[in-house]
């Protein structure tokens, strides 16, 4: 068993250092943040992820904590995984990898600098070159990027399909490699240009997949098809896959949106003109807001309305909002001077435009609304078609902007209805026009 050393107590950085615990290894985490140290030392969880919480508990003795860099001096693998948001050009910001590297004390014996963190190609090359510059030529150095996906990011770590691992030394790449071991999964050994590329690459296919099915789910609205029908079929092919073809308000997250921008921006300095891209980039940005002109065909000027956005974090299951679609939509709304109510069952709603009500609940929400529109696949939001929801609201208006809801049940049960891309019933209350 190894002693593994992690800069980085996010979503990344505390997945991979509970779950290295559960295999064995003792680790230490390092963050900058004095207030989520503290809290780990406690035994609580800064964010909502499933499974943390008990991974933390029983690996108690094999998990220190520490905003002292010092700590790490004996680690045999010292893991990067701090955040990498984007600049204002859209380039990945490194700033805080170089601090990691900057801070890095005399080091005994080979440990092995691991980047987690995505990071554009040709970063593990700069970062060789760093550490060289340092004096730290006898740390090696390993590309090992991170797929698991938030909301499920333990058994993602702790069953995943793959591990890449991209180093400079072949030795280095073994050691990398046998800290998984435990875990059975195809190992994928590369160059670390190659596997800083796969982990942008993997990225940008998923977000490709979102953007055509929504694209499809718009042309099916125009033609009378339904895209729940259409991506079942699709989705059969085995050359295609199931898997992202899911029609909805378009991606958010701590990722996608900024892995996209990185990637196109490192083709451009490169003289590359990623086109496919841009498209995918542009496609999401439109999908966020055609909830809006949805909105508008049933209720006419949005002006003095009350809209309830049900669900605020990006995705279920977790309490992350970066990037959300529900900031967009709220800010839209607002902006149309509708008088918005928000409600998530874990997410705060703290980066929503001032003028949003954060309400504790679904009834809350709903309460004289004029519309609700469910921005995230909560499982508390299956159940929102109920006569419960159907008296308190003002008009029984419900967008579906995840697909979540049966559209017959929902009809049925009282409400005007409408999905994304989903078929127009006979018998569907005619929308009010826009004045
Ligand atoms: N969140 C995901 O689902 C996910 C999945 C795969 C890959 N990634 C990538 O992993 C990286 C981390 O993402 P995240 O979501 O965990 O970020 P995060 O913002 O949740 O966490 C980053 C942590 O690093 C800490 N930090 C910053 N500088 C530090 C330093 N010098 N020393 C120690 N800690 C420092 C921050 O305080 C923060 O706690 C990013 O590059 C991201 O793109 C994220």
């Amino acid at each position: 068993m190894a002693k593994v050393g992690i800069f980085g107590a996010g979503w990344v950085g505390l997945v991979t250092g509970v779950c290295f615990a559960e295999l064995g290894h003792e680790v230490v985490v390092r963050d900058v943040v004095p207030e989520k140290i503290e809290r780990l030392r406690r035994g609580e969880v800064p964010f909502h992820e499933a499974q943390v919480p008990d991974l933390l508990e029983r690996n108690r003795e094999r998990l220190t904590f520490t905003l002292d860099v010092d700590e790490v001096v004996d680690c045999e693998f010292l893991f990067v995984c701090v955040d990498t948001p984007p600049t204002y050009s859209g380039d990945a910001d490194l700033s805080r990898v170089w601090r990691v590297v900057d801070e890095l004390p005399e080091l005994p014996g080979h440990p092995i600098l691991v980047m987690k963190s995505t990071v554009p190609v040709g970063t593990g090359e700069k970062v060789r070159a760093g550490l060289d510059a340092r004096g730290l030529d006898h740390v090696g150095y390993a590309s090992n990027p991170e797929f698991l996906a938030e909301g499920h990011a333990v058994s993602d770590f702790m069953g995943p399909d793959r591990v890449v691992v991209g180093a400079f030394e072949a030795a280095d790449t073994d050691a990398v490699a046998s800290l998984y071991d435990g875990i059975d999964t195809p190992i994928v050994r590369t160059d670390v240009n190659s596997a800083e590329m796969i982990k942008l690459a993997a990225n940008a296919f998923l977000m490709t997949r979102i953007s055509f099915i929504n694209e499809i789910a718009n042309v099916c609205e125009a033609t009378g098809a339904d895209v729940v029908a259409v991506a079942a079929g699709v989705g059969l092919d085995s050359r295609l896959g199931p898997h992202f073809l899911r029609a909805g308000i378009g991606y958010g997250g701590s990722c996608f949106p900024k892995d996209s921008l990185a990637l196109k921006q490192l083709a451009s300095n490169s003289g590359y003109h990623f086109q496919l891209l841009s498209a995918v980039i542009e496609v999401n940005e439109l999908q966020k807001r055609r909830v809006i002109g949805k909105l508008k065909r049933h209720l006419g000027s949005l002006h003095g309305k009350t809209v309830a956005l049900l669900g605020l974090a990006f995705k279920p299951n977790t309490d992350d909002m970066r990037e959300a679609p529900s900031i967009v939509l709220a800010s839209r709304l607002l902006a149309e001077g509708a008088d918005v109510r928000a409600w998530d069952p874990v997410a705060d709603g703290g980066t929503l435009p001032r003028g949003v009500e954060i309400v504790p609940s679904v009834a809350d929400a709903v309460r004289g609304a004029d519309a609700a529109v469910i921005v995230t696949e909560w499982d508390e939001l299956r159940g929102l078609a109920s006569e419960e929801t159907r008296t308190a609201m003002a008009n029984p208006l419900i967008i579906d902007g995840r697909n979540l809801l049966d559209p017959a049940e929902t009809r049925l049960a009282g409400f005007t209805y409408e999905g994304i891309g989903r078929q127009a019933f006979a018998g569907d209350p005619s929308p009010t026009p826009t004045p």
